[in-house]
């Protein structure tokens, strides 16, 4: 067995020259420390250890500092931000590739660490590669990593894999991530921590139904409300990875980058490859505290909609394929006079489009359902005080279309290869530039012709075997998807998109860069959708998914709902309709006007409080609380999905209210209550009131009643004082 000489590894000289550079925010802090040579390392992550001139980085590394263990390389060795074998990390290395056969590990040099306002930045210079890192803590507390490398050599860089990573701490011992499926999306898996270097790969070409969206690492037992979790998210809407590592020799890693295939990144002189953003999160308070840090990232961004999200009208589960002028106007008028204030018109309106094979790429106005155009529509819907949206499925075409036929070479895919059809589509390769410029130009003249506020932009097949000039290009067409976004909104300033992709495939935070909001799921079954929701809330704020009331029977599950508990499930989110308006009766009609007031009355705590999930001990339940910023007033959803084991149901103790206000709880007016299956129900309903202060709602709770499945209650709780 080595003896490891204690003294020798303590008092390396070099160790003297190293620095810390920290950055801190709101309760987080990440400390991350020069290296002799090489790259830095990030001693901590995780909560505020205090500015930077309060850390002695001699001390620190005394504390921490790397023991040589029995079986293993001579020297101390440090885990980098971009960690490889030339480290001394032997797990998923955070570089790969090759140069002319020749593995790529880079030995970096002339590493420049520079920190100022919240960013740091990293520059070195290897013999391939010039690398540039960032890595920025918002006010927030999210942290951003992203990667750049340049070649300045002449041999090609053949790159293989550039992610970004960081430690957790040693304590972490559990894993979630979300799964999923069509109508099914963001289904939590959970399991225990182990070792090795697991990577959930992502190959849809799109985020995908099945999208890890996140991955969570946290402390045994992490729940909605308590404990430690470390969670990487990446801003990416085509393949990806995202990854942890526990090797015995070192710190759990937590890290996601883009799934490169063989040949897709190949890195001429001068060329740079720079990585999405890998958004990294802690929280100590469950994670309910890691969505609040996400939430208010994303709500501080430049771009995020600061309108209020206006109540949406979908004709999809309307009236699916059958437009014709004159129902659809009745449908507008029965919409807006419900309080509907935008109206979008769904797939169906462009030419020979009647079914779903056949048409996409020509978007045309089809004369033979359009005789007038879509003006007689448009101007109706306008002069009834609503805006006017329409569906769009840009990056696809159908082998049945005059697109297809006039550019068979647009397909992303090698001319010769026979790539499977889905829902009878094939991708078009919007990294040519020709491609783009004409799905640009012929949505641009409807859009502009329009005035079209609102588009719908989906994307219904997964992407396989992509090609582009002779090489994978999943990256360069998401690349060239994202930038047609860009580019019209450039042009239609106005403009909002929703991010759908047979219902929630593109839910993720690279797309919502060049979008306002996410379509979560083809399903409008509310008991389906509260799950699809709460896991959805985990990344992204309320008002960023769309989120309607269906038809009584949902047509993707057959499932008959009762209205009530529609729209509680559909007001917390972006709210909308997608049902038959003209066919239902009067007093269904009242009751959805006195939903859409609600919700209007309510959207502006919606889209900015603090978002909780109370556990309230019975799986069959599930309940949402959203509280305001300054706590005057909150809005707790709790609904049924399947009977539970009380014959009372449990009191709902609140959180997050200011525990010395009084508050007066009472049902939304807007939603009614469900009679519940309490022989006689609470007293307090009996009144329609209770005023209590927040610690005894905290602490006590109410008693709702006993709830029917597929029942909900909402209840508001607004300050007395
Ligand atoms: C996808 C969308 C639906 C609807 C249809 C139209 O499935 O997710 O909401 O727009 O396409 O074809």
């Amino acid at each position: 067995m080595t003896v490891v000489d204690q003294d020798a590894a303590r008092t390396r000289p070099s160790d003297q020259a190293r620095q810390a550079h920290v950055l801190r925010a709101a309760g987080v802090s990440l400390v991350l420390v020069t290296a002799p040579d090489g790259l830095p390392e990030v001693l901590h992550w995780g909560r505020d250890v205090g500015p930077v001139g309060t850390i002695d980085t001699d001390e620190l590394l005394l504390a921490v500092g790397r023991p040589v263990s029995p079986s293993a390389f001579d020297a101390p060795w440090p885990l980098t931000v971009l960690p490889t074998e030339r480290d001394g990390w032997e797990g998923r290395p955070g570089i790969a590739g090759h140069v002319d056969g020749l593995p790529l590990v880079p030995r970096w040099q002339d590493v420049v660490v520079v920190s100022d306002e919240g960013l740091v930045t990293v520059t070195a210079v290897s013999a391939e590669l010039r690398l540039r890192s960032e890595i920025a803590l918002d006010s927030a507390g999210v942290l951003r990593v992203r990667h750049a490398v340049t070649n300045h050599g002449a041999a090609a860089v053949h790159l293989q894999a550039l992610e970004a990573v960081l430690p957790v701490g040693e304590r972490a011992g559990e894993v979630l991530d979300l799964a999923g499926r069509w109508t099914r999306e963001r289904t939590p898996q959970r399991r225990t921590l182990t070792h090795g270097s697991h990577a959930r790969e992502s190959r849809r070409g799109r985020t995908g139904h099945d999208a890890p969206t996140l991955l969570v690492l946290g402390t045994p037992g992490f729940s909605d409300d308590a404990g430690e979790v470390w969670a990487v998210h990446l801003a990416w809407s085509a393949d990806s990875v995202h990854r942890h590592d526990v090797l015995a020799e070192a710190r759990p890693l937590l890290g996601a980058g883009e799934l490169l295939r063989a040949g897709e990144v190949v890195l001429g002189e001068d060329d740079t490859f720079t990585t999405p953003d890998a958004v990294f999160v802690w929280s100590d308070e469950g994670l309910d505290g890691m969505s609040a840090r996400l939430h208010g990232s994303i709500r501080a961004r430049p771009g995020h909609p600061r309108r209020p999200r206006p109540v949406v009208l979908n004709t999809w589960e309307a009236v699916y394929y059958q437009q014709d002028l004159a129902p659809l106007v009745a449908l507008a008028e029965t919409a807006a006079d419900i309080g509907v204030e935008r109206f979008v018109l769904d797939d169906g309106w462009f030419l020979g489009r009647r079914s779903d094979t056949t048409s996409l790429g020509d978007w045309q106005v089809d004369p033979a359902v359009w005789p007038d155009g879509l003006r007689p529509l448009v101007d109706r819907v306008r002069e009834l005080g609503m805006e006017f949206g329409l569906w769009f499925e840009p990056e696809m075409v159908s082998p049945a279309s005059e697109l297809a036929a006039a550019h068979p070479e647009w397909l992303l895919q090698r001319p010769d290869d026979d790539v499977r059809t889905w829902r009878n589509q094939h991708v078009l390769d919007l990294a040519n530039p020709a491609a783009r410029a004409f799905v640009l130009e012929s949505m641009s003249a409807v859009i502009g012709g329009h005035h079209v506020e609102f588009v719908k932009w989906d994307a219904n097949r997964d992407v396989v075997h992509a090609v582009h000039e002779g090489r994978a290009g999943i990256d360069a067409h998401t690349r060239g998807v994202y930038a047609l976004m860009d580019d019209l909104r450039r042009r239609h300033p106005w403009l909002e998109i929703e991010s759908c992709a047979s219902g929630g495939a593109r839910v993720d935070l690279g797309a919502l860069e060049h979008t306002d909001r996410v379509w979560p799921s083809d399903t409008n079954d509310a008991v389906e959708r509260l799950a699809i929701q709460r896991w959805t809330e985990a990344l992204l704020p309320l008002e960023l998914i769309g989120s309607h009331v269906g038809p009584e029977v949902s047509h993707t599950t057959g499932r008959h709902l009762d209205l009530d508990f529609r729209m509680a499930v559909s007001l917390f989110g972006s709210a909308g309709i997608e049902t038959d308006l003209t066919r239902l009766a009067p007093a269904e009609l009242d009751r959805l006007r006195a939903w859409t007031a609600l919700y209007r009355r309510s959207r502006a705590l919606l889209h900015t409080g603090r978002l909780r999930h109370l556990d309230l001990g019975d799986p069959g339940l599930d309940a949402t609380s959203v509280v305001a910023v300054d706590r005057s007033r909150a809005l707790v959803r709790v609904a049924r999905t399947v009977t539970g084991p009380q014959s009372l149901a449990v009191p709902v103790r609140l959180r997050g209210l200011d525990r010395s206000r009084r508050y007066r709880v009472a049902p939304a007016t807007g939603i009614g209550v469900p009679r519940g299956l309490d022989m006689v129900p609470p007293p307090w309903l009996g009144r329609g009131w209770v005023e209590l202060s927040g610690a005894v709602l905290e602490d006590v709770g109410v008693r709702l009643p006993m709830l029917a499945p597929a029942t909900a209650i909402v209840l508001e709780c607004v300050a007395l004082d």
